[in-house]
């Protein structure tokens, strides 16, 4: 389906509820991923649930739309806390369950898959970047589904963030990457109003689009993606995320998919100034 942004409709994702009594292991085990929340691992855990379902259509939009076998897929939003983290960390994790998978934490600002799966990390992104160590060295392993994750080491601000995207070091990490994984799923910075993302888009193939439902105007995101042609022409789809479930239950599979279809344009034409 196509909405009025002219984007397909990937699917929602609920507002997770925080998972009490939920057992972590005491301690990260070195270079092994380490889940701090549950929402990190929220669609692994609740393979029927609405976010698992949703996060299916994504790999079939990935799969239908990008014709080759390694795939570098890139999550986007306008603005910060929309949820880009979370949705690459379940979608890399997802896709993990049947294929080769690396997730890069490309949101070297605000480094959040990071401070999800690898606090205890002590290089990553960076020392790969600036320093020339070997990208597996620095990868971090999910012992429950394999994924591989690079994360985002970063001990002070770094004022350049958008240059160190658009540095040949990255094309050369990224073509690199893409040889080796079947996806490469990049948790990247929001596009506005510093468009770090854009520095990446020639290495992306294709872009989910991350909206925060109740959160950001169909005309930000259209405004945005207008000044993006890069990231638009290579957008895969939207998924509106935190949507308030209200009377559906959370774990089970959601009744349709048209539902959502029709909240979220009409939605964006409430929105619309
Ligand atoms: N569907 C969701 N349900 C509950 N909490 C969520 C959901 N999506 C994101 N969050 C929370 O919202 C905050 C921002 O999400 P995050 O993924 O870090 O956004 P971004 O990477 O776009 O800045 C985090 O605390 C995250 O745990
Ligand atoms: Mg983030």
């Amino acid at each position: 389906m196509r909405d009025v942004l002219g984007l397909e409709y990937l699917g929602s994702v609920p507002l997770v509820e925080p998972q009490p009594g939920r057992r972590l292991p005491t301690e990260p085990m070195t270079g092994e991923v380490y889940r701090k929340n549950a929402v990190a691992g929220f669609a692994t855990e609740h393979p029927s649930s609405a976010f698992a379902e949703t996060l299916r259509s994504a790999r079939i939009a990935a799969d239908v739309h990008i014709d080759r076998p390694h795939k570098v897929i890139g999550i986007v939003s306008v603005l910060p806390g929309e949820g880009k983290s979370t949705i690459a960390m379940n979608f890399a994790q997802a896709l993990a369950g049947s294929a080769s998978v690396l997730l890069i934490d490309a949101d070297l600002r605000n480094p959040g898959a990071t401070r999800a799966l690898g606090q205890h990390a002590e290089e990553g992104l960076l020392e790969v970047l600036l320093e020339g160590r070997a990208p597996a060295s620095a990868m971090l392993t999910d012992p429950d589904t394999g994924l591989r994750f690079l994360p985002a080491v970063v001990r002070r601000r770094i004022p350049h963030s958008s240059e160190i995207l658009a540095s040949a070091a990255m094309a050369r990490l990224l073509a690199q990457v893409a040889g080796e994984f079947d996806y490469v799923v990049l948790d990247l910075p929001p596009l506005g109003p510093v468009v770090d993302a854009r520095a990446i888009a020639p290495r992306v193939d294709g872009f989910v689009m991350v909206v925060e439902w109740g959160g950001t105007s169909r005309k930000a995101v259209k405004d945005t993606l207008n000044a993006e042609a890069q990231i638009a022409g290579r957008c895969l789809g939207v998924i509106l995320n935190k949507v308030d479930a209200g009377k559906m239950k959370l774990y089970e599979g959601y009744g349709s998919a048209d539902y959502y279809a029709s909240r979220y344009s009409h939605y964006y034409h409430e929105n619309a100034s």
